[in-house]
């Protein structure tokens, strides 16, 4: 049932089902980065439509508090996106415990707020490293698998700005463009063998680390909230729908699907184009 209001009498977001309760049952996959922020909440998303779900992440103990959270249907996966080898290891575990790999969400990231100007060489290697060659990495792992089985659903975490610019966010911005065209070059080669790939493009996601690194300060936030068609950040929730929807597609390949209450109809960069320069990296010295 669709609920056509989904605020309560308060003004407060309500949950309502978009989808049937075991839309994934029987289905399982990674979420990269899924024991916080978005990925976490995708990974809630999913489980609650009956999926199993492996998340990674780096830490250790973050990561098993995650799965706890998450019950019984989450596994956790130790291991950097960064490195090919540790990826492959994450496969092989994920695949010795589910038997199968149906989805993979790309979503492990780094960024940080910072003007190319003040960007060493490692900066940007690092934020593309995580972003460009994570996604390369776990795709590669996943490909053979999918392959076998003739199926598969890759969905990998873009950005608005990846299409246009993002001034302070160079390295992210160039990274995630090139996310946003190595999905459309497995999209084409992969498709015809099962496996379908899309980008979700989330724009401002409440209470996730993304917010917390990007949104700098009270004036960007609150020209961030004009530019917002929808006039609230995302709930988490709402990305994880996203995903569902892609998951349980069978004939949508290639697309990027903005999440992000048409931010980027009024605001193709990261930074509104209200805020200059000089005050931005204002803002940054005090942060
Ligand atoms: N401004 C400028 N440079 C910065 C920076 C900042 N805020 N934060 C990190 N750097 C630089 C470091 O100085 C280093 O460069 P240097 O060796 O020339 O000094 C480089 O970036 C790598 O930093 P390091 O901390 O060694 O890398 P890491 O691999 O441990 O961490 C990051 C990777 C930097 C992306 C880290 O922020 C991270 O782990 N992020 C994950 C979570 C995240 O970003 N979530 C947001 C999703 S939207």
């Amino acid at each position: 049932m669709i609920d056509e209001n989904p605020f309560n009498d308060k003004g407060m977001y309500q949950r309502f089902a978009m989808f049937e309760k075991n839309l994934l049952a029987g289905k399982c996959g990674i979420v990269t980065g899924g024991s916080s922020g978005i990925g976490f909440a995708i990974t809630k998303y999913l489980l609650s439509l009956g999926a199993q779900v492996s998340i990674t992440g780096r830490d250790e103990q973050k990561l098993q508090e995650a799965a706890k959270d998450l019950g019984p249907a989450a596994f956790p996966i130790v291991g950097d996106v960064r490195d090919a080898d540790t990826v492959q290891a994450g496969m092989d575990a994920h695949l010795e415990k589910f038997g199968k790999v149906d989805f993979l969400i790309n979503n492990a990231a780094g960024n940080f707020l910072c003007p190319v100007e003040k960007m060493s060489e490692n900066a940007f290697r690092a934020v593309n490293d995580i972003v460009m060659m994570g996604t390369f990495n776990w795709c590669q792992a996943a490909r053979k698998p999918m392959m076998e089985a003739g199926y598969g659903r890759i969905i990998n975490i873009g950005t608005t700005y990846a299409p246009h610019h993002g001034a302070f966010v160079g390295h992210s911005g160039a990274a995630k463009a090139a996310v946003l065209n190595f999905s459309k070059t497995i999209a084409v080669e992969w498709g015809p063998r099962g496996i379908l790939t899309n980008v979700i493009a989330p724009g401002p996601v409440e209470n996730t680390e993304g917010v917390k690194r990007l949104v700098a300060s009270k004036e960007m936030e609150g020209l961030m909230m004009r530019n917002l068609t929808v006039k609230r950040m995302a709930k988490g929730e709402e990305i994880g729908q996203a995903a569902a929807f892609l998951i349980a597609s069978a004939y949508i390949n290639g697309i990027t699907l903005p999440v992000d209450g048409g931010l980027s109809l009024n605001s193709p960069g990261l930074i509104p184009a209200a805020i200059s320069v000089d005050e931005m990296l204002g803002a940054l010295s005090h942060a």
